[in-house]
Protein backbone atom coordinates (compact mmCIF):
# COMPACT_ATOMS: atom_id res chain seq x y z
CA UNK A 1 0.00 0.00 0.00
CA UNK A 2 1.24 3.40 -0.60
CA UNK A 3 0.26 6.91 0.22
CA UNK A 4 -1.85 9.29 -1.22
CA UNK A 5 1.34 11.15 -2.55
CA UNK A 6 3.25 8.19 -3.95
CA UNK A 7 0.02 7.47 -5.76
CA UNK A 8 0.02 10.88 -7.11
CA UNK A 9 3.59 10.45 -8.25
CA UNK A 10 3.35 6.86 -9.50
CA UNK A 11 0.37 7.60 -11.73
CA UNK A 12 1.38 7.79 -14.83
CA UNK A 13 -0.23 7.48 -18.48
CA UNK A 14 -0.06 3.76 -19.64
CA UNK A 15 0.03 3.62 -22.94
CA UNK A 16 0.71 -0.69 -23.41
CA UNK A 17 -1.34 -3.00 -21.65
CA UNK A 18 -0.88 -7.29 -20.96
CA UNK A 19 -4.50 -8.67 -22.19
CA UNK A 20 -5.35 -9.82 -19.00
CA UNK A 21 -8.83 -9.02 -17.42
CA UNK A 22 -9.80 -6.92 -15.24
CA UNK A 23 -12.68 -8.49 -12.99
CA UNK A 24 -15.74 -6.60 -13.28
CA UNK A 25 -16.13 -7.08 -8.99
CA UNK A 26 -12.98 -5.35 -9.25
CA UNK A 27 -14.17 -2.22 -11.75
CA UNK A 28 -17.01 -1.81 -9.76
CA UNK A 29 -15.25 -1.88 -6.32
CA UNK A 30 -12.93 1.27 -8.09
CA UNK A 31 -15.51 3.19 -9.22
CA UNK A 32 -17.48 2.48 -5.62
CA UNK A 33 -14.22 4.44 -4.10
CA UNK A 34 -14.21 6.57 -6.89
CA UNK A 35 -17.45 7.93 -6.66
CA UNK A 36 -16.65 10.42 -3.02
CA UNK A 37 -14.67 12.64 -5.93
CA UNK A 38 -16.31 16.12 -5.14
CA UNK A 39 -18.50 17.90 -7.24
CA UNK A 40 -19.52 21.42 -7.24
CA UNK A 41 -23.27 21.60 -5.27
CA UNK A 42 -22.63 18.00 -5.24
CA UNK A 43 -23.72 17.81 -8.59
CA UNK A 44 -22.11 14.61 -9.74
CA UNK A 45 -22.66 15.68 -13.55
CA UNK A 46 -21.25 12.48 -14.75
CA UNK A 47 -22.10 8.90 -15.98
CA UNK A 48 -19.55 5.97 -17.33
CA UNK A 49 -19.42 3.13 -19.25
CA UNK A 50 -17.10 0.26 -18.85
CA UNK A 51 -16.33 -1.84 -21.40
CA UNK A 52 -15.03 -4.92 -22.09
CA UNK A 53 -15.00 -8.11 -24.14
CA UNK A 54 -16.84 -8.05 -27.00
CA UNK A 55 -18.49 -4.64 -25.85
CA UNK A 56 -14.80 -2.99 -25.96
CA UNK A 57 -13.62 -4.77 -29.46
CA UNK A 58 -17.55 -3.24 -30.98
CA UNK A 59 -16.30 0.22 -30.09
CA UNK A 60 -13.24 -0.23 -30.48
CA UNK A 61 -13.79 -1.05 -34.28
CA UNK A 62 -16.11 1.79 -34.66
CA UNK A 63 -13.57 4.44 -33.19
CA UNK A 64 -10.70 3.10 -35.89
CA UNK A 65 -13.37 3.62 -38.36
CA UNK A 66 -14.86 6.93 -37.80
CA UNK A 67 -11.21 8.01 -37.39
CA UNK A 68 -9.77 6.16 -40.09
CA UNK A 69 -12.59 8.07 -42.25
CA UNK A 70 -11.81 11.55 -40.49
CA UNK A 71 -8.71 12.06 -38.75
CA UNK A 72 -9.20 15.76 -38.42
CA UNK A 73 -11.92 14.22 -36.06
CA UNK A 74 -15.54 14.71 -36.08
CA UNK A 75 -17.76 17.87 -36.14
CA UNK A 76 -18.06 19.19 -32.71
CA UNK A 77 -17.62 22.65 -31.09
CA UNK A 78 -15.40 21.80 -28.45
CA UNK A 79 -12.01 20.89 -29.35
CA UNK A 80 -9.46 19.26 -26.96
CA UNK A 81 -7.52 22.06 -27.44
CA UNK A 82 -7.75 26.07 -28.03
CA UNK A 83 -6.48 27.05 -31.24
CA UNK A 84 -2.87 28.40 -31.40
CA UNK A 85 -2.11 27.09 -27.87
CA UNK A 86 0.10 29.53 -26.13
CA UNK A 87 3.20 30.06 -24.15
CA UNK A 88 3.88 27.79 -21.51
CA UNK A 89 1.57 25.29 -22.55
CA UNK A 90 2.58 24.96 -26.14
CA UNK A 91 6.20 24.23 -25.26
CA UNK A 92 4.85 21.77 -22.69
CA UNK A 93 2.78 19.92 -24.81
CA UNK A 94 5.03 19.89 -27.76
CA UNK A 95 7.96 17.72 -25.23
CA UNK A 96 5.52 15.64 -24.47
CA UNK A 97 5.00 14.36 -27.46
CA UNK A 98 7.94 14.47 -29.00
CA UNK A 99 9.54 12.46 -25.76
CA UNK A 100 7.08 9.39 -26.24
CA UNK A 101 7.55 9.42 -30.07
CA UNK A 102 11.53 9.17 -29.67
CA UNK A 103 10.88 6.75 -27.10
CA UNK A 104 8.60 4.73 -29.88
CA UNK A 105 11.68 5.64 -32.37
CA UNK A 106 9.09 7.51 -34.61
CA UNK A 107 10.67 10.60 -36.23
CA UNK A 108 8.94 13.85 -36.90
CA UNK A 109 8.62 13.67 -40.54
CA UNK A 110 6.60 9.97 -40.43
CA UNK A 111 2.93 11.42 -40.06
CA UNK A 112 1.50 7.90 -41.02
CA UNK A 113 3.43 6.18 -38.29
CA UNK A 114 2.09 9.17 -35.72
CA UNK A 115 -1.55 8.53 -37.06
CA UNK A 116 -0.79 5.17 -36.58
CA UNK A 117 0.35 5.17 -33.00
CA UNK A 118 -2.88 7.76 -32.06
CA UNK A 119 -4.74 5.08 -33.53
CA UNK A 120 -3.79 2.59 -30.71
CA UNK A 121 -5.87 4.97 -28.54
CA UNK A 122 -9.25 3.43 -30.39
CA UNK A 123 -7.72 -0.21 -29.73
CA UNK A 124 -7.16 1.23 -25.94
CA UNK A 125 -3.38 0.20 -26.41
CA UNK A 126 -4.75 -3.31 -26.28
CA UNK A 127 -6.13 -2.56 -22.39
CA UNK A 128 -9.06 -5.09 -21.92
CA UNK A 129 -11.06 -2.78 -20.54
CA UNK A 130 -12.45 0.64 -21.87
CA UNK A 131 -14.29 3.52 -19.48
CA UNK A 132 -16.38 6.58 -21.05
CA UNK A 133 -16.85 9.92 -19.42
CA UNK A 134 -20.65 10.98 -20.26
CA UNK A 135 -21.84 14.47 -19.48
CA UNK A 136 -24.92 16.07 -20.35
CA UNK A 137 -23.81 18.89 -22.81
CA UNK A 138 -26.07 21.33 -20.84
CA UNK A 139 -23.30 21.55 -18.07
CA UNK A 140 -20.91 24.05 -17.96
CA UNK A 141 -16.85 24.44 -17.39
CA UNK A 142 -17.44 23.97 -13.83
CA UNK A 143 -19.18 20.38 -14.41
CA UNK A 144 -16.55 19.84 -17.01
CA UNK A 145 -13.71 20.28 -14.32
CA UNK A 146 -15.49 18.41 -11.73
CA UNK A 147 -15.73 15.37 -14.16
CA UNK A 148 -12.17 15.25 -14.30
CA UNK A 149 -11.91 14.90 -10.41
CA UNK A 150 -13.86 11.67 -11.05
CA UNK A 151 -11.37 10.65 -14.08
CA UNK A 152 -8.46 11.42 -11.35
CA UNK A 153 -9.91 9.59 -8.53
CA UNK A 154 -10.66 6.08 -10.70
CA UNK A 155 -7.03 6.21 -11.91
CA UNK A 156 -5.81 6.75 -8.11
CA UNK A 157 -8.02 3.98 -6.95
CA UNK A 158 -7.12 1.66 -9.64
CA UNK A 159 -3.82 2.09 -9.20
CA UNK A 160 -3.83 0.96 -5.69
CA UNK A 161 -5.56 -2.14 -6.98
CA UNK A 162 -2.57 -2.75 -9.35
CA UNK A 163 -4.52 -1.51 -12.08
CA UNK A 164 -2.93 1.33 -14.49
CA UNK A 165 -5.26 3.72 -16.71
CA UNK A 166 -4.28 6.76 -19.80
CA UNK A 167 -6.73 9.04 -19.91
CA UNK A 168 -8.56 8.93 -23.80
CA UNK A 169 -9.48 12.12 -24.82
CA UNK A 170 -8.59 11.19 -28.20
CA UNK A 171 -11.61 9.50 -28.63
CA UNK A 172 -13.33 13.13 -28.55
CA UNK A 173 -12.64 12.88 -31.88
CA UNK A 174 -15.39 10.83 -32.46
CA UNK A 175 -18.19 11.81 -30.68
CA UNK A 176 -20.80 11.54 -32.88
CA UNK A 177 -19.93 7.86 -33.87
CA UNK A 178 -19.99 7.51 -30.13
CA UNK A 179 -22.95 8.72 -28.99
CA UNK A 180 -24.51 6.67 -31.72
CA UNK A 181 -22.65 3.81 -30.74
CA UNK A 182 -24.04 4.08 -27.54
CA UNK A 183 -27.40 5.15 -27.83
CA UNK A 184 -26.81 8.31 -25.73
CA UNK A 185 -29.54 10.39 -24.88
CA UNK A 186 -30.33 13.39 -27.05
CA UNK A 187 -27.88 15.95 -24.43
CA UNK A 188 -25.50 13.35 -23.78
CA UNK A 189 -21.88 13.46 -25.11
CA UNK A 190 -18.66 11.66 -24.66
CA UNK A 191 -16.53 13.77 -22.80
CA UNK A 192 -13.22 12.12 -22.51
CA UNK A 193 -12.59 7.60 -22.83
CA UNK A 194 -10.03 5.56 -20.22
CA UNK A 195 -8.12 2.53 -21.11
CA UNK A 196 -7.59 0.57 -17.94
CA UNK A 197 -5.85 -2.93 -17.55
CA UNK A 198 -2.49 -4.32 -16.22
CA UNK A 199 0.92 -2.59 -17.49
CA UNK A 200 3.15 -4.16 -19.96
CA UNK A 201 5.87 -3.35 -17.66
CA UNK A 202 8.41 -4.81 -20.63
CA UNK A 203 6.97 -1.81 -23.21
CA UNK A 204 9.15 1.00 -23.69
CA UNK A 205 6.38 3.48 -24.04
CA UNK A 206 5.79 2.93 -20.20
CA UNK A 207 9.18 3.76 -19.22
CA UNK A 208 8.10 7.71 -20.61
CA UNK A 209 7.76 9.68 -17.33
CA UNK A 210 6.49 13.27 -18.39
CA UNK A 211 8.02 16.87 -16.61
CA UNK A 212 5.55 19.15 -14.97
CA UNK A 213 6.48 22.98 -14.29
CA UNK A 214 7.59 23.30 -10.91
CA UNK A 215 6.11 25.01 -7.84
CA UNK A 216 6.78 28.24 -8.41
CA UNK A 217 5.91 28.64 -11.69
CA UNK A 218 2.43 27.75 -11.05
CA UNK A 219 1.73 29.35 -7.67
CA UNK A 220 2.10 32.20 -5.98
CA UNK A 221 2.54 32.34 -1.83
CA UNK A 222 1.10 35.72 -0.88
CA UNK A 223 0.60 36.66 2.89
CA UNK A 224 3.19 34.36 4.19
C1 LIG B 1 -8.22 14.43 -19.80
C2 LIG B 1 -7.00 13.78 -20.37
C3 LIG B 1 -7.04 13.26 -21.64
C4 LIG B 1 -5.94 12.60 -22.19
N1 LIG B 1 -6.03 12.03 -23.43
C5 LIG B 1 -5.01 11.27 -23.89
C6 LIG B 1 -5.14 10.54 -25.10
O1 LIG B 1 -6.15 10.60 -25.79
N2 LIG B 1 -4.13 9.72 -25.49
C7 LIG B 1 -2.98 9.62 -24.76
O2 LIG B 1 -2.08 8.86 -25.16
N3 LIG B 1 -2.79 10.32 -23.61
C8 LIG B 1 -3.80 11.12 -23.16
N4 LIG B 1 -3.67 11.79 -21.97
C9 LIG B 1 -2.44 11.63 -21.19
C10 LIG B 1 -1.61 12.90 -21.10
O3 LIG B 1 -0.85 13.06 -22.26
C11 LIG B 1 -0.73 12.75 -19.86
O4 LIG B 1 -1.55 12.74 -18.72
C12 LIG B 1 0.30 13.85 -19.71
O5 LIG B 1 1.21 13.85 -20.77
C13 LIG B 1 1.06 13.68 -18.39
O6 LIG B 1 1.67 12.40 -18.36
P1 LIG B 1 1.34 11.32 -17.24
O7 LIG B 1 -0.13 11.03 -17.28
O8 LIG B 1 2.14 10.11 -17.63
O9 LIG B 1 1.73 11.89 -15.91
C14 LIG B 1 -4.74 12.49 -21.43
C15 LIG B 1 -4.71 13.05 -20.15
C16 LIG B 1 -5.81 13.68 -19.62
C17 LIG B 1 -5.75 14.24 -18.23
Amino acid sequence: MFSVSDALKRRISVRAFKPDPVPEALLRDILDVARYAPSGGNVQPWKVIVVAGAARDAVSRAGKAAVFANPAGEEGDRPIYPANLWEPHRSWRFKVGEDMYALLGIPREDKAARLQHVARNFDFFDAPVGLFFVIDERMGHGQWAHLGMLMQSIALAALERGVSSCMQEAWARVRVTLKRHFGLAEGEMVYCGMALGYADEAAVVNTLRSERAAVDEFARFEGF
